[in-house]
């Protein structure tokens, strides 16, 4: 009798539990399993939708471009009640381009992938950049990015390190062969915004730069992972383009091309537009790339570029630490740029700066349009096996000026140059440089290692407060 009860007691226990089981399973395939959300961020939203609610599937072949762009729209009406937040729950999400909105935030789940589609239909034609005039592969239009926003205020795209993947490799392939009658799309690129924030994602093998924020303001960019094949074509990190106070920290970046490049439009185009990229902070940056910078700073520089803060840079097996590019015809400016700590390992060059890059939008830009680079202040390098220390090659009749270098230990590789150092063109000063550098940056004595600019003040994206939002959703 005893050993019956146990057994019915057992098997009643069994019976419930696997309908407990049961239950918990159809909750979630009815969308009813509840998910707790927490995240910095410069606003929270009211009102949150799963994209799954306007008829999303994530199985990683069924496209949901229109999906994203019903929900898009449809959460845009929210803008003035609050704001409204796009989840993407786990899964593979294919989808073309869709535009983002204002009070708006894109949220990805740990284990969403967003898929960006293969069909070129899937990707409208826009115009070129006013301030390039033409597209950066081809004249004329350019395909729009994956993820796009224009006169926005107040976006957000984040999420639990979820993926955004390009599938690059189609588009490179195209590239190479020559084939594509457009410019090949970015992954996210926001035009004519305010208050940005892009963060805690992964971006893999974008079809061209990663992410592209243009004539926009106030940007932070944080906690990004940017994964590229080192040989792929323009995979540029981060550009950003004619942006003024933008902080960008804490990310990885292994990339074909720079890891991040600030840029400010194009020859005759840029000039013309006139809209510098300033007082921009990049910190925290670990970069990958054997055939380009850690940050590059041009080419396209025609509007300029004005107060950068560099800080706490890593780069392995990478091309160059920091490079000036530039050219006749460009015009515009580099001034105020201020490098402080930089770890460095396997390098070609750790100081380079190019006055005779190419690269025109056309034929029409003008001989007599010179940059001016001025004011570069370099500090507290330390790099080992380098094959060359710097190449600093300014403009003949048009010197690149105010370059200041100060507590920089380089390690030369077994197979350096013979001169680890080349200067033309250039004016500066020194102090306590290893290996001494070329006569043309002054030594000033090893007691004035300090000596390089460092900006101690502030700047206003510092001062913007980050809200911790935090959320129970049905998923
Ligand atoms: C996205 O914005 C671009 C530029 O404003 C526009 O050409 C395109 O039609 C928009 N796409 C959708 C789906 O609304
Ligand atoms: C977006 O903003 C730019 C710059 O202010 C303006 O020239 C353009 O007309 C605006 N576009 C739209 C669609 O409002
Ligand atoms: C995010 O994911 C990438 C790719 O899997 C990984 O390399 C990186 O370490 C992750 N970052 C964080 C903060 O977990
Ligand atoms: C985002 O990344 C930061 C580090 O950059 C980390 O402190 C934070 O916990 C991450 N947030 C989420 C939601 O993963
Ligand atoms: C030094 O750099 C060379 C390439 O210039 C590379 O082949 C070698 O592995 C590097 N050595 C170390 C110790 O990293
Ligand atoms: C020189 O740079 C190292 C880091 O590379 C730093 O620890 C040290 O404080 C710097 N010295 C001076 C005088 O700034």
């Amino acid at each position: 009798m005893v050993k019956t009860d146990w057994l019915l007691v057992i098997l009643l226990g069994l019976v419930f539990l696997s309908l407990e089981g049961a239950e918990g399973r159809k909750e979630r395939i009815l969308g009813g399993s509840p998910y707790e959300l927490a995240y910095s961020a410069i606003n929270c939203r009211k009102h949150s939708a799963s994209i799954k609610d306007f008829g999303g599937i994530g199985d990683g072949k069924t496209l949901n471009t229109k999906a994203f762009q019903k929900a898009v729209n449809q959460l845009s009406k929210y803008a003035s009640d609050g704001g409204a937040q796009l989840v993407i729950p786990a899964g593979h999400w294919l989808t073309g381009s869709f535009n983002l909105t204002s009070h708006f935030t894109l949220f990805l789940h740990k284990d969403a992938v967003l898929l960006a589609s293969q069909e070129i239909n899937q990707w409208p034609v826009i115009d070129p950049l006013p301030s390039y005039g033409h597209g950066r592969d081809a004249p004329g239009g350019r395909y729009i990015s994956l993820i796009f926003g224009t006169n926005l205020t107040d976006v957000i795209i984040t999420g639990e390190n979820g993926t955004i993947d390009g599938q690059g490799a189609l588009w490179w392939q195209q590239f190479h062969m020559n084939k594509l009658k457009y410019t090949r799309p970015y992954l996210i690129e926001l035009m004519h915004s305010n208050k940005i924030q892009i963060s805690n994602l992964t971006l893999l093998n974008s079809p061209s730069w990663n992410i592209h924020p243009v004539y926009s303001s106030n940007i932070i960019i944080q906690g990004i992972t940017i994964l590229a094949p080192v040989t792929s074509p323009n995979t540029d990190g981060i550009d950003p383009d004619s942006c003024t106070n933008i902080k960008l920290e804490d990310s990885y970046i292994v990339s074909g091309d720079d890891c991040v490049a600030v840029k400010s439009g194009w020859d005759e185009y840029g000039i013309k537009y006139g809209k510098p990229t300033s007082h921009l902070i990049i910190k925290r940056l670990t970069c990958i790339s054997p055939y380009s910078a850690a940050i590059a700073l041009g080419s396209e520089m025609s509007g300029g570029i004005q107060d950068v803060r560099i800080q706490d840079i890593t780069a392995i097996q990478t091309e160059s630490g920091i490079r000036i590019k530039t050219g006749v015809g460009r015009g515009g400016y580099v001034k105020d740029i201020y490098v402080k700590g930089m770890k460095l390992h396997t390098m070609k060059w750790v100081f380079w700066m190019t006055g005779n890059y190419g690269s025109h939008a056309d034929t029409h830009w003008d001989p007599k349009a010179l940059p001016e680079i001025k004011g570069i202040n370099y500090r507290d390098v330390v790099a080992e096996n380098v094959s060359m220390a710097g190449q600093l090659d300014g403009i003949s009749g048009d010197p690149f000026t105010g370059i200041c270098m100060s507590n920089v230990t380089i390690g030369l590789a077994k197979k350096s140059k013979k001169n680890p150092w080349v200067c033309t063109n250039i004016e500066g000063i020194s102090s306590s440089v290893q290996p001494p550098p070329c006569k043309l940056l002054a030594d000033q004595g090893p007691k004035k290692s300090g000596m390089c600019d460092f900006p101690t003040e502030s700047l206003p994206i510092d001062s913007i407060e980050m809200q911790r939002c935090s959320y129970r959703l049905n998923l």
